[in-house]
């Protein structure tokens, strides 16, 4: 698993690095005046902002930083002048992204370490009241380390002296330095929170990027089993023989064409009895279930996908990764609600046995779907895994799901849907998003568009014959399977969960890890 940089934190009167150790570059933030122009820093580095300012090589905006170089002895420390842009029109997201941008000029220019000096960032005025030093200083925490991700796996040079920049390690060591003793004290706890988190949403990027050939079904339930045993949660593991017991025919059906064989995992994490003693724990504690789509690899089966970016198909199980993060931070984060994670895992494949557009099969509900298009086969999955967790009986479920390509065309790349049976639900998911700067918007879910997935022969079909509404159609084929009375809320990532690039802390390719930090805030606030 890639590593994260270590987070230390100092106090130095001067609020610049003072030691102890040696450092080889000062991280220093500089807002905007309102004639777009950078606002020289005071101390140290007031000539040399002086000078930037003046040359206007330097303007301050958000995501620019210009680094000067003096040799990074202890006498002379590089520096790296990190633009925020504007001080009234700064967000907790706009400091992550600078975290991002920070630490990629950091790998670029090779440095190995570096001071980030954070009275600058908490001392300007005109930031709004509404965020605290101790969030300014956590969201930037948050930037540098989910900015550091890199996935080096499957590169035979990883990180090593002489390799090329792209597959070069960054700084391993990042002081924090303030002035102020209590904000030290406070960031020492939020610091251990971002630890946790950046390490469960590399985790989640880790899965998600991993190729197909070693991400089978197998592989990701034998690694949920280790973090599970890691972090304290129970793990079970169901086989396709299990899942037939289970009667999950949708599940089933949906492999049927490959090779290698599916599994269930379900992952739980129950809170400990809090001081108030194990009956009050247990009555304050809500049971959350959140279910993930595990497609390890979607070639469409014989509806088969064209080969252009089919290689990204190797992401569609997200879902599940994001479930998997989710419940490894919950558990870190020692939410107060009992959380249950199912992920079910399958290759959708084309062969002889695959499942054939036609076909009819029987849900573990007992109703029955009739196959369009087996490309539309993480509602199948899902079908079968939503009923299973209703077993548990949750007062909420949330599923994730990369479900439809029709996302990206209904709200672009930059954003999730989300779609469920209650307001309440969907409105804390989405505070929970809000909290955490990852974007998610209501889809409605209206019951007329089942009309379009009503089927001659069957319960229904699991497609329509044109595309309108894909992402409403695949929810509400979901919502067939949710019974009276069921809290459930349906987030289709298919846009986001892979080349997230509108923010400079999420990787330029590849997965972004998005919605690991919503789902874990929301089993903690429920
Ligand atoms: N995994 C895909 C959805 C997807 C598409 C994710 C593009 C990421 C990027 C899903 O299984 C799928 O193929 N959906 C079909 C549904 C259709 C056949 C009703 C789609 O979106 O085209
Ligand atoms: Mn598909
Ligand atoms: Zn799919």
């Amino acid at each position: 698993m890639a590593a994260s940089p270590l987070l230390n934190l100092t106090v130095s009167p001067s609020g610049m690095f003072a030691g102890p150790g040696k450092i080889g570059c000062e991280a220093v933030f500089v807002f905007q005046d309102s004639g777009k122009k950078a606002i020289a820093p005071q101390g140290r580095y007031k000539a040399l902002g002086e000078r930037l300012r003046k040359d206007a090589e330097f303007s301050a905006a958000l995501g620019a930083v210009e680094f000067v170089r003096f040799g990074g002895s202890d006498a002379a420390l590089d520096v790296a002048f990190v633009g925020l842009g504007q001080p009234s029109e700064l967000t907790l997201e706009k400091i992550r992204s600078a975290g991002g941008s920070l630490w990629t000029k950091l790998k670029s220019v090779k440095s190995d370490s570096a001071a980030i000096c954070l009275d600058m960032l908490l001392s300007a005025k005109g930031v709004s009241a509404e965020f605290s030093h101790a969030h300014l200083a956590r969201a930037l925490a948050e930037g540098l380390v989910l900015g550091a991700y890199q996935f080096l796996k499957h590169k035979s040079n990883k990180g090593k002296s002489g390799s090329d920049s792209a597959n070069a390690a960054g700084p391993s060591k990042l002081v924090f330095v303030t002035h102020d003793k209590k904000l030290k004290a406070e960031l020492e706890k939020e610091f251990s929170e971002v630890a946790a988190m950046a390490q469960a949403v590399n985790l989640t990027r880790d899965w998600t990027n991993e190729p197909s050939n070693f991400g089978t079904p197998e592989y990701y339930a034998a690694e949920a089993k280790k973090l599970a045993r890691l972090h304290g949660l129970k793990c079970r593991i169901l086989t396709e023989a299990d899942a037939a017991r289970e009667k999950m025919g949708l599940f089933l059906g949906v492999g049927q064409g490959a090779e290698r064989e599916g599994r269930v995992v379900v992952v739980e994490y129950t809170p400990k009895a809090g001081a108030k003693g194990k009956a009050a724990a247990r009555n304050a504690s809500k049971t959350i279930a959140f279910v993930g789509k595990g497609v390890t690899f979607d070639s469409g089966g014989i509806s088969i996908k064209p080969s252009l970016r089919m290689e990204n198909m190797k992401n569609d199980m997200t879902g599940a990764s994001t479930v998997m993060g989710a419940l490894v931070l919950a558990a870190q984060w020692k939410v107060p609600n009992r959380v249950i994670g199912i992920m079910a895992f399958t290759e959708n494949m084309p062969d002889g046995k695959a499942l054939q557009p036609g076909n009819v099969i029987t849900s573990r509900s007992g109703k029955t779907v009739e196959i369009i298009n087996t490309d539309a086969e993480g509602r199948l999955v899902l079908a079968d895994v939503l009923d299973f967790a209703q077993d548990f009986k949750p007062d909420a479920i949330v599923d994730v799901a990369t479900l439809t390509g029709a996302v990206t065309i209904a709200l672009g790349k930059f954003c999730c849907a989300i779609l469920g049976n209650e307001t309440a639900l969907i409105d804390s998911v989405r505070r929970a998003g809000e909290s955490q700067g990852e974007r998610i918007w209501e889809l409605p879910l209206y019951d007329d568009y089942f009309e379009d997935l009503k089927s001659d022969c069957a319960d229904m079909r699991n497609s329509a014959n044109d595309s309108y509404g894909g992402t409403i159609r695949g929810a509400i084929f979901l919502k067939q399977f949710i019974r009276k009375g069921v809290s459930w809320a349906h987030l289709d990532i298919a846009a986001t969960a892979s080349d997230l690039t509108h923010l400079s802390y999420y990787p330029k390719k590849g997965a972004s890890g998005a919605y690991v930090r919503t789902l874990a805030r929301f089993a903690a606030d429920f």
